[in-house]
């Protein structure tokens, strides 16, 4: 582990709505540490991110689409979903803090919304309640999970998608999956890899953490929206992805 990702590793470890932010203005930042990355788990990396997404939605070869981004950065993988939107002749809605939002490119088909979703995102909410086609919120439900109500996060987010859309909730860190890994042989061997030493992996069980999503919270949501009139589905992440080991992504779909 270089002493860059280090730095990176701990300053990244426990951001808000608010410090992304403070990321998003310091001119200091590559676009990945501006989301919360250290450079290794994103640079060269979102094309394949992309292609899963689009793999899991389906939306190869769709035109006229509206998608939603929630929470959408300001990377490159921003920018392959905007190259989509523009190829597809789609209506795309960004929504992310206005710092975050001046980085990234205005092009007619894109609508922004600035503000912390779903609180101050009242004029995106009820002007495309029932509208949408896709939602794509990638990598942000950890910092919603302990700061709102998770649970209006979704509902609300759920609201606006038209009859067979879909939206994917992804790249959420589940430490139970974590520990699942670390636990393995597998897990062992990558982890004194990526340590560049002999240490094993630190796991703690039967220990409350307060802040981390764990299966229970997964399966909470795959059952409350079925219980909602959704289908709801548990995918995995290719191996090809930086963190495919201990993330976990979910696929809801209005019927
Ligand atoms: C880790 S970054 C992920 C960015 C992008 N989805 C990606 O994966 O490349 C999380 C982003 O979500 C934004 N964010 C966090 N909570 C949000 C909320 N409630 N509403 C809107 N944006 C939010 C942050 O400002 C940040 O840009």
């Amino acid at each position: 582990m270089n002493k860059q990702f280090q730095q990176d590793y701990e300053r990244f470890k426990n951001l808000s709505y608010e410090d992304f932010k403070a990321l998003a203005k310091d001119e200091s930042l590559s676009v990945y540490q501006k989301i919360g990355f250290p450079d290794e788990y994103r640079k060269g990396k979102e094309k394949d991110i992309f292609i899963d997404i689009g793999g899991k939605l389906g939306w190869q070869n769709e035109t006229g689409k509206t998608i939603l981004d929630i929470g959408c950065g300001c990377s490159d993988l921003v920018n392959f979903i905007i190259d989509h939107g523009k190829n597809t002749s789609a209506k795309l809605l960004l929504v992310d803090s206005a710092e975050m939002l001046q980085l990234v490119k205005n092009e007619l088909f894109i609508e922004k919304y600035a503000g912390y979703f779903p609180n101050d995102t009242k004029d995106l909410t009820e002007q495309y309640a029932g509208k949408v086609d896709y939602i794509i919120a990638y990598s942000i439900f950890h910092y919603i999970f302990y700061n709102t109500c998770m649970f209006r996060f979704l509902d609300t987010a759920l609201s606006l998608l038209k009859p067979g859309g879909k939206m994917l909730l992804a790249d959420i860190p589940n430490v139970d999956k974590r520990k699942r890994f670390f636990s393995s042989d597998r897990g062992v061997q990558s982890h004194k890899e990526f340590m560049n030493d002999d240490s094993m992996p630190v796991l703690q069980y039967n220990t409350p953490e307060p802040g981390q999503i764990d299966d229970s919270i997964i399966n909470a949501i795959l059952q409350r929206y079925r219980n909602f009139g959704y289908e709801t589905y548990l995918l995995s992440q290719p191996e090809n992805l930086p963190m495919w080991n201990r993330r976990d992504d979910i696929l809801i779909q209005r019927i």
